[in-house]
């Protein structure tokens, strides 16, 4: 089973829109996909209007099983597991908690119905973020193509790599740094394109060219809907399709490495 976290920092880049795209996307193609929220905001499930009795605070707090937790079929082969505010307090009341940083990770661990889980973070390295990194294999960075990019980017790699660093048996790979908000006519687009494409860390991950500018993202969400859903022929369509097959296309090559011990 493949697992990949959507993280940036930074609030507003892109993270939930690439997260739904993504699991969708990646649904439409005839893979079995569980789609987490783990952002307190629950923007999933404003997303595709749900309204769970549980949510991933129970499954946390160990007050319910994944079973319970998860909404099934909220598209074909698409379930979720939402968050919502409730969410906020998590953080407090795991504070007793033994090695707190993998609850996510034992309580799915006999999750295994799926081709892929996605997971989608808040803008904010804590502890439901943690969670995520220390569940997943693979990594995503949506960067907003303003000139503030490289900065969010790199503190969240910084992120990836302090995880790495204090759990080194565990595999956690960057597989893309994905420019969202792109508007190629603009100075900073190019700008950020360009510290991005410098950074020796990241540049070989930047997917070129990227998710355009598109209000019809930002109306298909209004009305509840993915992309394809609300405008398949839009930039937005196009350019996240291209990203799903990029993502889909990868799927060999991660897939040996990262058998999980038993
Ligand atoms: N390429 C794009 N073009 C135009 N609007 C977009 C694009 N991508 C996302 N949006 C819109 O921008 C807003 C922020 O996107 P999104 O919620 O995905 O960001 P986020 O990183 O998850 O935010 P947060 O950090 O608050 O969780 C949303 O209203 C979304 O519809
Ligand atoms: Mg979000």
């Amino acid at each position: 089973m493949r697992k990949i976290a959507v993280v940036n920092m930074k609030g507003g880049v892109g993270k939930t829109t690439t997260a739904i795209h993504l699991a969708a996307g990646l649904a439409a193609r005839g893979q079995r996909i569980l789609l987490i929220d783990t952002d307190p905001q629950g923007n999933i499930g404003h997303t595709f209007h749900l309204r769970p009795a549980k949510t991933v605070q129970e499954l946390m707090l160990g007050d319910a099983p994944p079973d319970e937790v998860i909404q099934q079929g909220v598209r074909e082969r698409l379930d979720v597991i939402s968050s919502n505010t409730e969410s906020f307090s998590l953080e407090r009341r795991l504070a007793a908690e033994t090695q707190r940083e993998t609850i996510l990770a034992r309580r799915l661990r006999r999750v295994d119905g799926y081709d892929t889980v996605i997971v989608d973070s808040s803008p904010a390295m804590n502890l439901l973020t943690y969670n995520a990194l220390l569940y997943v294999h693979e990594a995503i960075i949506p960067v907003a193509m303003d000139l503030m990019a490289i900065i969010g980017a790199r503190q969240t790699l910084n992120g990836i790599n302090e995880v790495r660093e204090l759990w080194p048996a565990r595999p956690l790979e960057l597989i893309a740094v994905l420019p969202t908000f792109a508007n190629s006519i603009t100075i900073a687009t190019r700008a950020a394109f360009e510290a991005l494409e410098k950074d020796t860390q990241m540049g070989a991950f930047v997917f070129r060219p990227g998710i355009r500018q598109c209000i019809d993202l930002n109306y298909a969400a209004a009305q509840r809907q993915t992309i394809w859903e609300y405008a398949p022929r839009s930039h937005g369509a196009e350019d996240y399709s291209r990203f799903v097959d990029f993502v889909s296309s990868r799927e060999s090559a991660t897939s040996h490495d990262f058998k999980e011990k038993a």
